[in-house]
Parts: C-alpha cells; structure tokens; sequence
C-alpha cells in the first residue's frame, strides 16, 4: 500500500448530489470514502451517530485528519488561511498549533511533508497539481482573464449556451482541452488503479462531450468546481465543509463520532458485523474493481447495511450494474438518481446512482 503521496487533495463529487441522496440525519451511522476529506466532513457536519472514512491510500486519510483538527481547533478565518484557500505565509507555524491533536502516525508523516503545509493542503493531491498547473500556467495562453470570469459568471442559460459557442469553444481551446484529458495524461493525474478496468478509448472525446453537455444545460455560476478547474482556487464558492456553518458544526460535535480507517473497503467489510450502517458514499470506487470484487463489494454491503439504507455512488468510464446475486435486495433509485444527477456540477461522471436496501 502506498502512502508517500495524496492523490486527491479534495473530494471532485458533488457534496450536495450527495447528501441529497444520502439524506444523513442524527441517526445515521455512515461509511464514506476519505478521498480528499471534504465529502466525509461535510457529511459528518449532519450529525450522524458515527463516520466511519475509509481509504486504501493512509495519506487521504492523513488529510482528512489534518482538515477536521483544522475546523475543530482554528478560528474560521485561520481554516481557510491554513487550507490554502486564502494566502498565507504562517501555515507551517499554524501547523505546529493543531499538531498535538493528530494522531503519532498523521505527526510522523506530515513532519516529512512540510512543503504540502506550506502551499496549502487543498492543493497537495497529484490531481490537484495536475489541474493548478494548467489553470495558472496553461489556460492563460488560451484565454483572457476577462473571458474566464465572463464564464464563470454566467447565471442565465441562453446566453451561456451563446457565449460559449462563440467566445470560449475555439481551435486552441479544443486543442488544450484534448490534451488535458487525454488518457495518457489523466492516467498521471487520477490515481493509477482508477483506469484499471476502463477499455474506452476517445477518453478526451468523452470528456469534451460531458463538458459541453454541462455548459449547455447548467449555469456555471457558484460552481466551484469549475472554478477550481479554471483558475486553480476558490473566489466565489466554496464547497459546503469550507462554509462557515458546516464548520461551526464540526466543531460542535463530539471528535469520536468520526473513526478513520486505512484499508481497502473490502477487507474492512470482512471484519464488520450485519446491520452496521444506514448510508453509504461510495465516490466512484466501483471503477477500479474486477467484476469478482464488484460482486462480493455489493454482497458485503447488503450484509452490513441496515433495513432501508441509502448507498451513493458515481459510474465515470466502467458502467456497472447490481450483481444478480444482491438484486432482490437492492433497490436501483434511478429516476431520483436521475434528477440528483442533473443538478450535479462535475461535468466527468457518466452517471449517478442511488440503491436502497430492502431486508
Ligand atoms: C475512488 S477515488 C476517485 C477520485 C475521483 N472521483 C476520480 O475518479 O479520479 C477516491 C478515493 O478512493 C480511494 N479508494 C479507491 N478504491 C478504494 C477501495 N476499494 N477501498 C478504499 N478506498 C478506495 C482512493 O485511494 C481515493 O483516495
């Protein structure tokens, strides 16, 4: 197992879609994927009686450690100073504030990782990078700052639709963005295993087709995703565990209802009992498993979960269906997943889905 390197400094699923589905109110007891962090906290700040966060990767779960001693310890402004979403030249000296909350393990590998403090956690994953370096150094070549915002303001869908027809979608802008999501590239950015099982070739032609969906269906402003994407941080939006009511509330709440765990979720399942949990996010993991480990990871949710509990997840480029083997106990949600899906404001997943479990 790998755990030199973050390979998503945030979570890159819609948090809204999510908790639209998840529905995580103070009875839950939750499994979500750790990725960058966000998603779980924001989750967690619903008031569940437990989070369980997972990940295969032990520095996700270094960094979601490091965001929830940050909210719960630093006042709002030094959160997002510390973060990196506000310029700062004082995090490692805030570090050293928070330091004695983590965990010997999270202490030991961010003492060798100072650097990642230092420009800012938000931006350390390798996707993250990835996405900085061709908002900042890149996209500037294409377009003009004036356009960029031009975009990102736009809250009416005709005249986004127009805009982006005749002002953003020229040769060189399709050139860099055939580039930019080119297997081959991408393959450097997401983590190695997320390509594993994908046979598709056209990846960038695949992209380019949800990216214009999106712009002509969806208004870009308050996405910050796309605003991330485009200019390598956050100025208008912030995802919801950045916002100051979801940090307020991750302060209030007991520091043990969220338990993290470095493993792959299989093996975790192995060693949990029936009935365990009530929602489940599940990010896109589905993506980088065989159709063997796909079938025992729904087997094993239907065994751990409770009667009527939520599981949401996205598809990206392997579709997937429930195993026959689980499907009477599955139940597919697909015209709500539907909906939810066409709020979502990541442009890359093919789909959405959300199952409730029948016992
Ligand atoms: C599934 S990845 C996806 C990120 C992004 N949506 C993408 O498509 O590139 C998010 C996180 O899940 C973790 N992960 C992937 N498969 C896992 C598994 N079977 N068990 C636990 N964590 C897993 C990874 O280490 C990573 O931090």
């Amino acid at each position: 197992m790998r755990n030199d390197r973050i390979s998503y400094s945030q979570c890159w699923e819609d948090p809204e879609v999510l908790q639209a589905a998840l529905m995580v109110t103070s009875g839950d007891s939750v499994l979500s994927i750790s990725s960058g962090g966000d998603n779980t906290l924001a989750l967690l700040s619903k008031g569940p009686k437990r989070v369980v966060s997972i990940d295969l990767n032990p520095a996700q779960n270094y960094l979601l450690e490091l965001k929830h001693a940050a909210a719960r310890q630093l006042s709002y402004a030094e959160y997002l100073e510390f973060l990196g979403v506000r310029e700062s030249t004082q995090r490692v000296d805030i570090y050293k504030t928070i330091s004695s909350s983590l965990s010997a393990e999270a202490v030991v590998w961010w003492g060798t990782h100072t650097n990642l403090i230092r420009n800012g956690i938000i931006h350390s994953g390798r996707f993250e990078k990835f996405v900085r370096f061709f908002a900042r150094y890149v996209l500037p070549y294409i377009h003009s700052r004036k356009t960029i915002t031009s975009l990102l303001s736009s809250s009416e869908i005709e005249a986004q639709k127009e805009f982006y027809e005749t002002k953003w979608n020229t040769a060189l802008w399709r050139l860099f963005f055939r580039i930019a999501s080119s297997r081959f590239l991408l393959g450097r950015a997401r983590q190695p295993i997320m390509f594993t099982q994908a046979d598709t070739g056209g990846v960038a032609e695949i992209y380019r087709q949800r990216l214009e969906r999106h712009l002509r269906t969806k208004t870009v402003r308050g996405n910050f995703f796309l605003e991330y994407n485009l200019t390598g941080n956050y100025v208008h939006g912030l995802p919801p565990y950045l916002e100051e009511n979801c940090y307020q509330s991750l302060r209030k709440q007991d520091k043990d209802s969220l338990c993290i765990v470095s493993d792959t979720v299989l093996e975790y399942f192995r060693s949990t009992p029936d009935t365990t949990f009530s929602a489940y996010n599940l990010s896109d993991i589905f993506e980088a498993l065989s159709d063997s480990e796909h079938e025992s990871m729904w087997q094993e949710i239907v065994r751990t979960a409770k009667p009527g509990a939520r599981i949401a997840y996205w598809t990206n480029l392997v579709p997937r269906t429930i195993p026959i083997t689980v499907a009477a106990s599955v139940t597919d949600e697909h015209l709500f997943a539907e909906d939810l899906h066409a709020k979502d404001r990541v442009f890359f997943y093919d789909t959405f889905k959300v199952h409730t479990i029948v016992k």
